[in-house]
């Protein structure tokens, strides 16, 4: 019995590894599946990029241009989106390469108010556009990607601009949106921006009395159409930038799905597979390396809370501007190893850099809206402004009546 005793209990010691076994085949199932679950992912991820490489997919992930909101809308009835009865004109704008764009042209409130009775549509082309074109400034609007000129956040802008700033507005539908003709691409926008400007030339409008206003996508298309006049020799009013990137890629690069999770970063694991990406990139809208080519005052507007593109993109383009009047850096060709005799020379010529950028640039907050930032740019007589602001989100961006005060005071609206 006492040997017995002593024989250890096998069965409850199976027992045991029974139950530890299950719950190890537990683990290794739900690892598998796991991991079945990340492949899947990774596969599906993978697959979207190599999508985004291709044309077709990219055009239409990046214009998004097949997205019509309002739905079924009806550009003959701008009053059903809010406007003044008979204060806009539905109209159409041919461009060079006989594409026909939608565009509304909006009268200023100045004038509008003016009339004794709202005008009939006929005599706004006739008549009123060409005298309020004369009398009043004029903002050129080229609005983001998605949607329509009748979408509810564009036409809060035709309102901010036509009432708080007393301007009439131009808004076109670019090639492949709304009711316009076409296909959109890079400089398929670039032709429409100009066919906007040549439209307004024709109806006689002053150059110095016309601001290119561009939200989003928009102010892409706003610094390629600057960039084209500064060649012609056409100095336009201003240039202003309301929520904008630096070039398509950095906004991949800087991209947010839903704000939160980054688009780029496991791409950045594989290390040709960005450079892929690039390389397929078809539409760049380039607008930083557009800027040395800007003539034209230029005001940049982003507010810290916009999660479709990080306000950040403005500081590089700031910066951009800024590039043009600091003195050069003197940095050594090989900025990893720097010789001890190239450093001096090295920190001096940042300290310069850095005391001529305080110098130069004017920082002033406004409590509960954000600030801004301007310098004088003597090499092309203009003035260059940053205006952040707190709030305002991505599409509202440019309505907030502290913004439209800024830009109304650096264009001499009032
Ligand atoms: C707007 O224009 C139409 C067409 O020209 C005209 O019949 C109508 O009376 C105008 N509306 C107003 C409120 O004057
Ligand atoms: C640029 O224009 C804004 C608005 O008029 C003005 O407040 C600012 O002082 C100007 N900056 C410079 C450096 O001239």
């Amino acid at each position: 019995m006492a040997e017995n005793d002593n024989v250890p209990d096998y069965t409850a010691v199976q027992q045991d590894g029974q139950a530890s076994s299950q719950e190890t085949s537990k683990t290794v199932l739900w690892i598998n599946k796991a991991r079945r679950v990340l492949l899947v992912i990774g596969i599906l991820y993978v697959g979207a990029v190599f999508l985004l490489c291709t044309p077709f997919v990219q055009r239409q992930a990046l214009y998004l241009h097949n997205i019509k909101i309002p739905l079924f809308p009806n550009f003959d009835l701008p009053e059903k989106y809010g406007l003044a009865p008979n204060k806009t004109l539905n109209m159409r704008v041919p461009t060079i390469d006989g594409e026909s764009l939608g565009a509304w042209f909006i009268l200023s409130d100045h004038y509008y108010h003016k009339l004794s009775a709202p005008p009939t549509k006929e005599s706004l082309l006739a008549k009123h556009i060409p005298v309020a074109i004369q009398n009043h400034p004029t903002v050129l609007f080229f609005h983001g990607n998605a949607a329509t000129r009748a979408f509810h956040a564009r036409v809060q802008h035709y309102t901010a601009f036509s009432s708080r700033l007393g301007a009439n507005v131009l808004a076109i539908d670019y090639r492949g949106f709304a009711d316009s003709t076409g296909t959109p691409s890079e400089n398929g926008l670039f032709t429409d921006a100009r066919a906007a400007w040549d439209w307004l030339a024709r109806k006689g409008v002053d150059a110095d009395n016309v601001l290119i206003v561009g939200h989003s996508l928009g102010t892409g298309v706003s610094a390629g159409l600057a960039k084209e006049l500064a060649r012609d020799g056409i100095a336009c009013k201003g240039v202003v930038l309301l929520s904008p990137f630096s070039s398509i890629q950095d906004v991949l690069q800087t991209y947010h799905i839903f704000g939160l999770v980054p688009l780029m970063k496991p791409l950045a694991m594989i290390p040709w597979a960005t450079d892929l990406l690039h390389w397929f990139l078809v539409h760049k809208f380039d607008t930083l390396k557009a800027v040395p080519n800007i003539d034209a005052p230029v005001l940049i507007a982003h507010a810290e809370n916009d999660w479709d593109i990080p306000h950040t993109h403005s500081d590089v383009l700031f910066n951009a501007f800024l590039d043009g009047v600091l003195p050069e850096l003197d940095l050594p060709a090989n900025t990893i190893r720097v010789k001890p005799e190239e450093y001096h020379a090295m920190t001096s010529s940042i300290a310069k850099r850095q005391a001529t950028r305080e110098k130069l640039v004017t920082r002033t907050d406004m409590a509960g809206f954000g600030y801004t930032e301007s310098f004088w740019d003597g090499t092309k007589e203009r003035n260059v402004t940053l205006v952040k602001t707190l709030y305002g989100g991505h599409d509202y961006l440019g309505v907030q009546e502290g913004v439209q005060d800024a830009i109304g005071h650096m264009f001499g609206f009032f």
